[in-house]
């Protein structure tokens, strides 16, 4: 079983191509990144241009990869939602189209199920497992139950976690794309104690999150250093990341003990695993840590190679292969959604800038 999947929800345009053995024949991403930097953010509507400019070279460039034509894909997976509507738009139309033009089954997928489902194309990850999804959009503790099968356990309050790392990041003068340049600089603090940064959240009793006190507090450092040196950047980073690996691991073991009281581990591998996903993942540190409390809770800890943590086709690609074997196929009538939590059960945050 063959599936191309389209990814166009934010600012990577990208074409990837999975099997049912796991094995990803092709995987391109075509970052906007120059297009949206004179900007410091993404725009949408660039974004959405920048698709429809890019989008059939690069779905030739994977098929010519793969070595495929067309006729041997089974089925064309796209990006459903939740992202910016313009990109979401170009990339079901797209996908519709060559489904139509083919006679080919359409799987719309939800962008946070293929970070989700991730683990099950890299490390075959069985069901149920308890997922930390944390990425420019969205932060969330998940029990994985299964494909379309999510109970959340936390979300945030307010900003995203990479949103808490890209705004940080604009504060300290360092620019976009945040994550990874805020990571950089925390590598080259000198003395990454300097700084006092509240974890936020720890100690609630939940599994909620909450960032955007963390930027203030970043923001009265910068206010009282006047202009900073590339030395206080660094201790500041630092501090930043020690924050925010403090909250995580302080959610996570809360959500690890409701997890583990729902789903002891059974025969077949489930409930024995913590799975980071989202872009956020490619952090080194943060997952230096989640790997530790794993260990300490005696969970065997799963994260995506790095490239596959940030957004990705190969993951709409997977994602649509778990929904296409199951059955579970849309029609060319499917709306693109702006929104789409994984969880409809669960209530969404009144105040929180994000699709959670
Ligand atoms: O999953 P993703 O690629 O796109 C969304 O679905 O949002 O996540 C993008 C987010 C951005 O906020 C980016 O700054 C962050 O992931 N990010 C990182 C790193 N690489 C990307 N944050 C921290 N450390 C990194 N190395
Ligand atoms: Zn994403």
């Amino acid at each position: 079983m063959i599936v191309l999947g389209i990814e166009t929800s934010c600012d990577e345009t990208a074409c990837a191509i999975v099997d049912d053995a796991r094995g990803i024949r092709a995987n391109v991403v075509l970052s906007q990144l120059d297009e949206h930097r004179p900007y410091g953010g993404v725009v949408p509507e660039v974004a959405a241009r920048a698709h429809l400019h890019y989008l059939d070279g690069l779905i030739r460039q994977a098929l010519d990869e793969a070595h495929l034509d067309l006729g041997q894909v089974d089925a064309i997976a796209a990006t459903g939602g939740p992202g910016l509507i313009g990109g979401v738009i170009v990339g079901v139309m797209t996908a519709k189209a060559m489904a139509a033009a083919r006679g080919l089954p359409f799987v719309a997928v939800n962008h946070l199920e293929g970070h989700a489902l991730t683990a099950r194309l890299t490390d075959d990850v069985p069901f149920p497992y308890l997922l930390l999804l944390v990425s420019g959009g969205h932060c969330q503790l998940l029990e994985v139950e299964g494909v379309g099968r999510y109970r959340r356990l936390g979300t945030t309050i307010d900003d995203a976690v990479g949103e808490a790392f890209d705004k940080t990041a604009k504060l300290l003068g360092l620019g976009y794309p945040g994550g990874p340049l805020l990571e950089k600089a925390a590598q080259k603090a000198t003395n990454p104690g300097r700084f006092d940064l509240p974890a936020p959240m720890k100690g609630r009793p939940d599994c909620d999150f909450s960032f955007s006190g963390l930027k203030t507090a970043v923001r009265r450092h910068v206010e009282q250093l006047g202009t900073p040196t590339e030395a206080d950047v660094a201790d500041l980073a630092a501090a930043f990341h020690h924050a925010v690996g403090q909250s995580l691991l302080d959610r996570c073991d809360r959500a690890i003990k409701a997890f583990k009281g729902r789903h002891p581990a059974d025969e077949q591998g489930g409930g024995r695993h913590l799975v980071v996903a989202g872009g956020v993942a490619a952090n080194k540190y943060l997952r230096e840590q989640l790997a530790k409390l794993a260990a300490k809770r005696g969970l065997t800890f799963t994260a995506p190679p790095l490239a596959l943590c940030t957004d990705n086709a190969a993951m709409i690609a997977w994602a649509g292969l778990e929904r296409f074997r199951l059955g579970q196929t849309d029609g060319l009538d499917f709306a693109p959604r702006p929104r789409w939590p994984l969880d409809p059960t669960a209530k969404p945050m009144k105040f929180a800038g994000v699709k959670a």
